[in-house]
């Protein structure tokens, strides 16, 4: 990526910048016919039981379910600029890229702060991910290489990007809401940019195997963020009596439809740099449910 480009990220970062406090209208509260999640982005419309439920078991379960969104991109950034920071530890200060990633950083940290007052906002009450996805978070934050790392963060970047793009388009869902991914969006598009470019210099010199391990990088990664929102006890809250059933339809139902709605983007980026082979593509069908 060229220096100017960087600068010029750079320059729109800090004369456009966008300021969770005044942007997102948090006085607003819930209209009666507002939605906290579409339909395409909820784990149980599609399946039979949807049908069986109450207008405001509807609404609970997009409203638990949002919540869980939030508070994982909220996590899974939190862990992305302990990274970052660690990264930049080996850059010099002046350095275009230095100075990009402290403005990311700087969104980030922000990002972090919209997404927890949202979740007040809506009276959440956060699942915390399990022992398995903690310890995975944290061993790749602490020991993955740099180039892994950006692989994993923009393809969680693509896929909430999608989500966002569903949620703020969505004219039904809480003003409130969509002011908070509206400016997710904004502010990430540039970070996608960024990392982008970043990684054409590894892709470029990638052979087989490196774009094999990159391929399942990406692929574990989106996995990990679809499994954190799907959640047996969200069930049990809105009063589903068979939640352990009804968890293990969501779950299938919930893979088929983010197969369908939300891996364009990342599967467009992987087949830029043919990441899809022999070695990769039957993870890919298998646990993501990709067209690939
Ligand atoms: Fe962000
Ligand atoms: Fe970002």
């Amino acid at each position: 990526m060229q220096t100017s480009e960087v600068e010029r990220l750079i320059r729109i970062s800090k004369e456009h910048q966008l300021m969770p406090e005044t942007y997102v209208p948090w006085h607003l509260l819930p209209e009666e016919t507002e939605i906290f999640l579409p339909e395409v982005l909820n784990s149980l419309e599609g399946l039979p039981i949807y049908d069986t439920l109450t207008t405001q078991q509807k609404l609970d379960l997009g409203r638990h379910e949002a919540v869980q969104v939030m508070y994982s991109y909220g996590w899974g950034e939190g862990l992305f600029c302990v990274f970052m920071s660690r990264y930049m530890l080996n850059l010099q200060p002046a350095d275009a890229e230095y100075r990009f990633l402290l403005r990311e950083l700087i969104e980030e940290y922000r990002h972090q702060e919209m997404f927890a007052q949202a979740v007040q906002q809506l009276q959440g009450n956060p699942l915390p991910p399990t022992a398995f996805h903690s310890f995975i978070g944290k061993f790749t934050t602490k020991y993955l290489p740099a180039d892994f790392l950006f692989m994993g963060s923009l393809s969680i970047e693509l896929v909430t990007d999608t989500y966002g793009n569903y949620s703020r388009r969505n004219k039904q869902v809480y003003t409130t809401l969509r002011k908070v991914f509206e400016l997710h969006n904004i502010e990430e598009g540039r970070h996608i940019i960024f990392t982008k470019g970043l990684l054409e210099r590894y892709t470029n010199k990638a052979g087989y195997i490196k774009r094999t391990l990159y391929s399942f990088v990406i692929l574990f990664n989106i996995y990990f963020l679809r499994t954190l929102y799907v959640k047996k006890e969200i069930y049990q809250r809105i009063g589903i009596a068979d939640a352990d059933v009804v968890f293990k339809q969501g779950f299938v139902n919930y893979k088929q439809k983010f197969a369908a709605n939300c891996l364009e983007n990342v599967v467009e980026f992987v087949q830029s740099w043919n990441g899809f082979n022999r070695a990769t593509r039957w993870a890919w069908r298998w646990l993501l449910g990709a067209k690939v």
